[in-house]
């Protein structure tokens, strides 16, 4: 087939329409003390659980609230044109379901900037922001919450609509139900002694994410008929590291539960029988199918975010997913410790879950997709002095997954969109704001909050602009 490619680089080319961005999330830079202070929101389950945990908590984060106008031109001067970042509950409702009028004051403003800079807004509605109060009843694991999601996306179609370009729902159900409840490494934690009490907990979140998702898609839909209304899913490619059939299941587990557990009843209406059994059915919220005709709203759906950074290779282990990750000694990582580059996980595996997810899920509705978050954790140190900052291996992170994508899309492929992680350095969740954790490609000194680009801005702004210059000329054509 033949596609309109425009020459981004010299080895990478783009169709004119692609677009492409930057992603953050708005507990992540926006400095939580002040929207608490300032605005009197709510404060989230992020702030309790990193104090008890003694991290660093999301209080003051890059100062979004107060630096939007220096971090707008920022982006402009970058040459962005596609931004995706959220919209957080804890700020936009008050427990009483009121709209928080100050809350709504500063992203009208923010939103009417952006947009005055040409710069489209892909709104998360969200982005793991659950308040307080709401995860002392139970957060997630109430059937409840998933009304609070419901609220809020009422309030942003009405009050913020007219700024927004697309929404996503959701972002990385698999984290804010299976890593907080199950595993508890991200906010509230785990809740139980018992481990399956927690497996059923995460579970439950799981289904009340996607209940809230379902319940937010109609009012958002009610509000905004042609609204585009897309949803953000995070995947793991799970290699079985040999042919063993115990190391063959052991991927396939995984599989299901970081993947298909959450694809299926979005798309098919049904969760996957083989990890319902493996579950349990009595760890299954009482009366789950009901909610599945909500739930399945993937053939309604604009698009599917896809976000990436790493695959596994997977081996038979004892515990409730009989596996356990293989690392092979030696191979690089990011900062964080994850596996980057390891065969078989790697770049490729963007391509290969393009491929899988497309062809897999196409015939129950999904239409396209975008890479709505990739990108790699680096310690690059800033001499307080230099005005860019090097972080060379960000750039080739960023180069070969780009070229993953672009594989993917002379395979026709409908990927339309690539949204790096991160602009700035920020907030990362249970990991805090060290050297090691440190996504963006804007330094953000942590005393001064001054912002110093890295080598990957300066490259990916070059991609940017290149590419829209490419853009008007085959308009012109
Ligand atoms: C994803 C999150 C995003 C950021 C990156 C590194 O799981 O969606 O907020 O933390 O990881």
């Amino acid at each position: 087939m033949s596609l309109p490619l425009v020459e981004l680089d010299s080895n990478i080319t783009l169709p004119p329409h692609f677009k492409l961005g930057v992603a953050d999330a708005d507990l992540q830079v926006i400095g939580e003390d002040y929207t608490i202070a300032e605005e009197g929101s709510e404060p989230t389950m992020w702030r309790t659980f990193t104090e008890a945990q003694r991290i660093s908590t999301p209080g003051p984060g890059v100062d979004r609230y107060h630096s939007w106008q220096e971090d707008i031109a920022l982006m402009k001067d970058l040459g962005v044109r596609h931004y995706r970042t959220s919209v957080s509950m804890a700020r936009t409702v008050s427990r009483e379901g009121m709209v928080n009028e100050r809350a709504i004051e500063w992203y009208r403003q923010y939103f009417g900037a952006l947009k005055d800079a040409d710069i489209s807004i892909y709104a998360t509605l969200y982005h793991w922001e659950l308040p307080q109060y709401r995860s002392n009843e139970g957060g997630w694991t109430k059937r409840e919450t998933a009304t609070v999601l419901q609220r809020h996306a009422q309030v942003v179609a009405e009050r913020l609509g007219e700024f927004i370009e697309e929404y996503f729902i959701l972002n990385e159900p698999w984290c804010s139900s299976m890593l907080s409840y199950y595993e508890g490494i991200h906010a509230p934690g785990k809740q139980y002694e018992d481990d399956r009490e927690n497996l059923k907990a995460g579970i439950r979140a799981a289904h009340h994410l996607l209940l809230g998702q379902g319940l937010a898609y109609d009012a958002i839909r009610e509000r905004i008929p042609d609204a585009k209304i897309s949803t953000v899913l995070n995947f793991e490619p799970a290699y079985a590291a040999s042919a063993s059939p115990e190391d063959v299941l052991a991927a396939r587990l995984r599989d299901g539960y970081y993947n298909t557990w959450f694809l299926d009843p979005i798309f098919t209406g049904s969760y996957p029988e083989y990890m319902v059994k493996h579950y349990g059915e009595d760890a299954m919220p009482p009366g789950y199918e009901r909610d599945l005709d909500l739930i399945r709203v993937g053939d309604k759906l604009n698009a599917l975010g896809v976000n990436y950074y790493r695959g596994s290779l997977y081996r038979a282990a004892e515990g409730d997913l009989r596996s356990e990750q293989v690392l092979i000694e030696g191979g690089p990582t990011n900062s964080l410790g994850w596996p980057i580059y390891q065969p078989p996980h790697y770049p490729e595996g963007l391509y290969d879950l393009l491929h899988q997810i497309y062809y897999g899920y196409r015939v129950f509705g999904l239409k396209r997709m975008y890479v709505t978050e990739n990108g790699m954790a680096l310690v690059t140190p800033w001499d307080g002095d230099s005005e860019i900052v090097n972080d060379e291996p960000r750039v080739n992170y960023y180069r070969e997954h780009i070229r993953q994508l672009h594989k993917a899309l002379l395979r026709g492929i409908p990927v339309e969109g690539y949204f790096a992680w991160t602009l700035m350095d920020n907030f990362e969740w249970s990991e805090g704001y060290k050297p090691e954790s440190a996504f963006g490609m804007v330094h953000v000194d942590r005393e001064t909050l001054r912002r110093v680009p890295k080598s990957s801005a300066v490259w990916y702004g070059e991609l940017l602009k290149t590419h829209q210059d490419k853009g008007k000329e085959a308009k012109a054509e």
